[in-house]
């Protein structure tokens, strides 16, 4: 066991060749009956595993799954600060997460020191983070929001409220432009929605004169301003299902398309381009595709790797998520 978790804190997964006769599904459902174990993915990682999960969401969906599930183990498909927002609500639960090394831009862009600094910059602001970030963040937050809900908790403080932003500029820019008040922002970007190419998405709605664009509010502005809708994940997928329109260009990560297709599959689903020359042409989270069914499996065989946030962290992280799961009713 010592070896194991040597191994985990190395690579960051357990690292163990899977026979090529394990059947990969059935086994991961064995674990979860056998360890009461819930599986909470979100919409980003790949469709194999969505649709092996307990529970598929937005990051606002999947921190209340979190919070009130009864299992004993909760198995993290998403990114690192997913894992720590699950340990965070549920302390006295196993958080296990597929690989430690899906980590996230946004969390990455704000280290707590630099982070604490700039706060004491701003006496009497009120930090409002976005959930994309370290529990360290968290601790030093006084509400968390997701992008379902942060233009509500932001129009449901009184105006004359000085507020922090963090550490997502777009989604800052966005919410200031929604309701019309100024924000202080923290200078932090997704790596995926930001490399949406303009010139190339114009080139697609030209090919496609029917279709809608719609957005995730991490994207640029110069990419929000030609969108018909913008909205979180859930609203997205909601957004598509519900509208009279058969086609659609969708400016987030491409791991929505999966449950997009399963939901509308006679509707006309294309990712929003990416300028980057990557293989499918569309934007993917390199982190989100960390997870794979094999380190899931293992994941849950070894109960590794495991998430630990430190108790003092824990408690203030908690206060700022719990306030926004009550704004958010
Ligand atoms: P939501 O889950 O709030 O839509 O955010 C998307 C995202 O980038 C998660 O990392
Ligand atoms: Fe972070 Fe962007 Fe990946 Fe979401 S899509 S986990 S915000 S890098």
């Amino acid at each position: 066991m010592e070896a194991l978790l040597e191994e985990v804190q190395r690579v960051g997964y357990v690292n163990k060749p899977v026979a090529s006769d394990v059947d990969l599904i059935a086994e991961i459902n064995r674990l979860k009956r056998e360890k009461n174990a819930v599986i909470l993915a979100h919409y980003y990682v790949d469709g194999d595993i969505q649709d092996l999960a307990d529970y598929i969401g937005d990051s606002l969906g999947l921190s209340q799954q979190a919070a009130s599930t009864e299992a004993d183990m909760i198995v993290f498909c998403g990114v690192h600060f997913m894992g720590e927002t699950a340990k965070i609500l549920s302390p006295h639960k196993k958080v296990v997460i597929p690989d430690l090394n899906a980590g996230c831009s946004l969390a990455d862009s704000a280290p707590a020191d630099k982070f604490a600094a700039f706060k004491a910059q701003y006496p009497g602001h009120l930090v409002l983070s976005y959930i994309n970030c370290s529990a360290e963040i968290k601790a030093l937050s006084d509400i968390i929001v997701t992008s379902s809900n942060a233009l509500k908790i932001v129009e449901s403080l009184p105006r004359d409220q000085k507020i922090i932003f963090a550490p997502d500029a777009n989604l800052g820019r966005f919410v200031m432009n929604k309701t019309g008040r100024d924000m202080v922002l923290w200078d932090g970007a997704c790596i995926v929605h930001i490399d949406i190419s303009l010139e190339k998405l114009q080139r697609l709605q030209v090919e496609n004169p029917d279709a809608e664009f719609i957005a995730h509010p991490e994207c640029q502005e110069h990419i929000l301003s030609q969108a018909d809708y913008v909205g979180s994940t859930t609203a997205l997928l909601k957004y598509v299902v519900d509208s009279p329109n058969q086609t659609f260009i969708v400016g987030t990560e491409a791991g929505i398309l999966h449950k997009m297709r399963q939901a509308v599959p006679h509707k006309k689903i294309i990712p929003a381009p990416a300028s980057q020359n990557n293989t499918c042409a569309c934007s993917e989270c390199p982190y989100m595709k960390m997870n794979t069914l094999e380190k899931l499996y293992n994941c849950m065989l070894y109960e590794q790797p495991e998430i630990f946030v430190p108790e003092d962290v824990r408690v203030k992280a908690e206060a700022s998520v719990i306030r926004m799961l009550e704004m958010s009713k």
